[in-house]
């Protein structure tokens, strides 16, 4: 029976570990064959040491003893100055700028050094655009696991796809990358929506010692000193129709919060589409308006800055194609925010907010 020279390495320290009267080699050989180890995962060869301990009749703490265990085969890698090509797919590429209210960019950025760090905010308000808009200043790979009632452990750890072949899940590439390249950002998308069960498995990463376990190979990932894993986490939460978060993993994060934008950061943010003042100051105007009447009730739903850049980037669309401007804003008006209307009576509510609040006359079929 042959080792490998993880299993080696492991019985070696653990004699070293207990000198006398514990196990030998020998009791513990049934137990961590090479068949085994990878079979049946971590845990389970933790059983079936645990055994041989008891067979000693020594009581051994395993958990402690394998936690040091992991401390010791903890690498100091020196951080490479080039992404290994493996990683370069996970640059951001060309992305829209994010425009800053009040320097969320470097806020980030040195929360990042600190810890964890959890962006909330509505919807499209520009959490994820300010974690993609951090990665590509860092020039760091990033990996997004987006979040959902589905999400399950493979997805964040990964799976055994046929006999033998581990895909490893988003979050394993995540620390595989920050080990290798000695950087990464990961993304938790929506985190509030994952189930606490799964986010569990992410406690020991968000922790200090950023630890990342996985039960099915054995494996004990653990990013080191050198290394760096940044994770953000975005949550749309504290409003009607959201999920709570689970206050254990919250509370492991440092939390930005994105408030609505100033009108004149919204102008900003629009003029990076189109130029026309007078088009930027009707959308603005526009949502304003609606997000009043849904504030009151009269609306189901809001739009948000993604829906005025949205109808910005329509309204250059039609206007490319040879429309006069009140024809563009008014197709630009229908596509994106007639939306927020369950019925004709909130339609007509609706097209009245915009058509009073575009200093462009706007018509409606
Ligand atoms: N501060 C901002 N600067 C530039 N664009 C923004 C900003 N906030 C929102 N946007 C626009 O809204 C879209 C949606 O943003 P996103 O980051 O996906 O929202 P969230 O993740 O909060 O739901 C972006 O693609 C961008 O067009
Ligand atoms: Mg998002």
């Amino acid at each position: 029976m042959s080792f490998t020279p993880k299993q080696q390495s492991f019985l070696q320290w653990l004699k070293t570990e207990f000198p006398e009267n514990t196990f030998t080699l020998e009791q513990i050989k049934p137990y961590m064959t090479p068949a085994t180890w990878p079979l049946f995962g971590w845990l389970k060869t933790q059983g079936y040491i645990q055994e041989a301990a008891r067979n000693t009749y020594k009581i051994v703490n395993l958990q402690t003893t394998i936690n040091s265990y992991q401390e010791v085969t903890t690498t100091q890698q020196p951080i490479k100055k080039e992404i290994p090509n493996e990683w370069k797919p996970f640059l951001v590429g060309e992305i829209e700028e994010y425009i800053e209210q009040d320097d969320e960019i470097e806020d980030v950025i040195t929360l990042l050094q600190e810890g964890p760090v959890l962006i909330t905010g509505i919807k499209g308000i520009g959490k994820s655009l300010l974690a993609a808009n951090i990665a590509k200043k860092l020039n760091i790979p990033r990996f997004i696991l987006s979040c959902s009632k589905a999400t399950d452990e493979e997805d964040v750890l990964g799976r055994y796809v046929d006999l033998g072949t581990f895909v490893d899940g988003v979050v394993t590439k995540a620390v595989r990358c920050a080990q290798d390249a000695g950087r990464a950002l990961l993304v938790l998308e929506e985190v509030n929506a994952m189930q606490a069960g799964v986010s569990f498995v992410l406690h020991n990463l968000l922790d200090f010692n950023k630890m990342l376990v996985i039960p099915s190979t054995g494996e004990v990932l653990k990013v080191n000193g050198n290394g760096k894993l940044f994770i953000i986490a975005t949550a749309n939460m504290g409003y009607f129709g959201t999920l709570p978060m689970n206050q254990a993993f919250r509370s492991r994060f440092n939390e930005i919060h994105l408030s609505f934008p100033s009108e004149a950061t919204q102008r900003r943010i629009l003029r990076q589409h189109i130029e026309d003042g007078e088009v930027v100051e009707s959308i603005i105007k526009a949502g304003e308006a609606l997000r009043k009447a849904a504030e009151n009730h009269d609306l189901p739903d809001f739009p948000s800055i993604r829906e005025e850049v949205m109808c910005t980037k329509l309204f250059r669309a039609f206007s490319n194609k040879g429309l006069s401007p009140g024809k563009a804003l008014s197709k630009a008006f229908t596509f994106t925010m007639a939306k927020f209307a369950e019925d004709n009576v909130q339609r007509e509510t609706v097209k009245n907010l915009i058509r009073s609040a575009s200093s462009i006359p706007v018509e409606f079929k």
